[in-house]
């Protein structure tokens, strides 16, 4: 058995400090084998650090998945192709940066993690996500495969989960940042069309509230503020058998301040 905790979008100072501080805890509860932690807003709302990426894998985490914000801040390019552990959208402009499937060895298996973008609604995408996983699947054979979809349209998460549902084991969502409560199997895959954020929970999906409003109502041009608000902690814990290669249960997990 594989028992895998996914942390949805780490939004922030806070965010940071709900997973530190909470992982101890699920790690005695649930004995969880692999980490994984969404990180592109895990730098002030948008991107990823070098030194949030060191501070991750000093917390054990072990993948980082990324989003349509992966590229915001211009030191990403600096540490990208040398960040083992953290893996983007294969379908995101540009793509000759970073990688898009982690291998990790488990029991005897071959445990893959990728990241894929969804395209509606999504700017800066380049193929479908179908296309795209395809040519991945073709580059990295793996036994165990764990797709980060990062896409806004639950439509398109369930397109794709359908499509794929035989072959993975388990597809989860991330972007909207809000915990959808439709988490099950399907086929061989354990599916959730979003893991929700972990990040300011008092806030707008992370974001100042205030600053939000008066950019909605009173259209005043704002820089981007991330709420001070105590964080929302979002995640999955999924069990895979791996000899069968299937998806055998699916958990929520959502600890509010
Ligand atoms: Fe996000
Ligand atoms: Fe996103």
């Amino acid at each position: 058995m594989l028992r895998v905790l996914f942390v949805g979008d780490i939004v922030g100072k806070q965010g940071r400090k709900a997973l530190s501080n909470h992982l101890p805890f699920l790690q005695e509860k649930y004995n969880y084998d692999l980490l994984i932690v969404n990180g592109e807003n895990s730098a002030h709302g948008k991107g990823i650090t070098k030194k949030i990426y060191d501070f991750f894998v000093e917390l054990g985490v072990d993948c980082i998945t990324m989003g349509n914000h992966t590229f915001s801040k211009d030191n990403v390019y600096s540490f990208i192709n040398e960040a083992d552990k953290l893996i983007r959208p294969a379908n995101l402009q540009p793509e000759n940066f970073g990688k898009s499937c982690h291998v990790i060895n488990f029991k005897g298996k071959k445990i893959g993690i990728f990241n894929i973008c969804g395209t509606i609604f999504m700017e800066n995408t380049t193929k479908s996500p179908f296309e795209a996983f395809e040519q991945l699947l073709d580059g990295f054979p793996c036994d165990i495969k764990i797709v980060d979809l990062h896409a806004e349209a639950t439509s398109e998460k369930y397109a794709f989960m359908q499509y794929f549902k035989n072959e993975v084991q388990m597809i989860v969502g991330t972007h909207t940042h809000v915990q959808t409560a439709d988490e099950a199997i399907f086929e061989n895959c354990a599916f959730i069309s979003d893991v929700g954020m972990t990040g300011p929970y008092n806030s707008v999906l992370g974001r100042d509230t205030d600053e939000v409003l008066s950019a909605m109502i009173d259209k005043i041009k704002t820089r981007y503020t991330i709420s001070n608000e105590e964080a929302i902690f979002s995640a999955v814990l999924v069990d895979v058998d791996l000899e069968q290669q299937k998806a055998v249960s699916i958990e929520r997990i959502q600890i509010r301040p």
